[in-house]
């Protein structure tokens, strides 16, 4: 059952799944789907300069380990952004809706699959640029990241 639940899941879908369902996540570590994997890129501990702008101007700068997300990066800093993340990165409440720029946006390694784009659908202030913060993860390439973080959050789940 499980062989053809995988088969049927397209690569995109596949990602979100194996982010937000341990049993699929456990059984793709088994197989071994290396393309899928960031835990490579999270063994480099390289690190690049990533900046969250607040509704006020406010800006946190901080260092982030390439392989990590925008979600792992506020919790690890300890970045205070009131209500970010939630749902601790399981697609349910798009608390960690961030906005990039259009270029920013355009070099994102991948776009945002069926279930990302539902919980953006439930965001505020949502933009042509918007991304939900746990489902990006932050390569070599984004050193020097800016993203916006919306005044108003919405937390899907309420
Ligand atoms: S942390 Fe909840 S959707 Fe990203």
């Amino acid at each position: 059952m499980l062989r053809n639940f995988m088969k049927h899941l397209s690569t995109r879908n596949l990602r979100c799944s194996l982010k937000n369902n341990a049993v699929t996540s456990n059984f793709a570590n088994r197989r071994s789907i290396a393309p899928l994997s960031t835990t490579e890129l999270a063994l480099k501990d390289e690190k690049v300069k990533v900046t969250f702008v607040l509704y006020d101007g406010k800006r946190l700068e901080t260092e982030a380990k390439v392989g990590d997300t925008l979600l792992d990066v506020v919790v690890n800093n300890d970045l205070n952004i009131e209500g970010y993340g939630a749902c601790e990165g399981t697609l349910t409440c798009s608390t960690c809706h961030v906005v990039l720029k259009p270029d920013d946006y355009n070099r994102l390694p991948e776009e945002a699959c069926d279930e990302e784009r539902d919980m953006l659908d439930l965001a505020y202030g949502l933009t042509d640029t918007s991304r939900l913060g746990c489902q990006i993860t932050l390569t070599k390439d984004m050193d020097g990241l800016e993203i916006k973080v919306p005044e108003t959050i919405n937390d899907a789940r309420s």
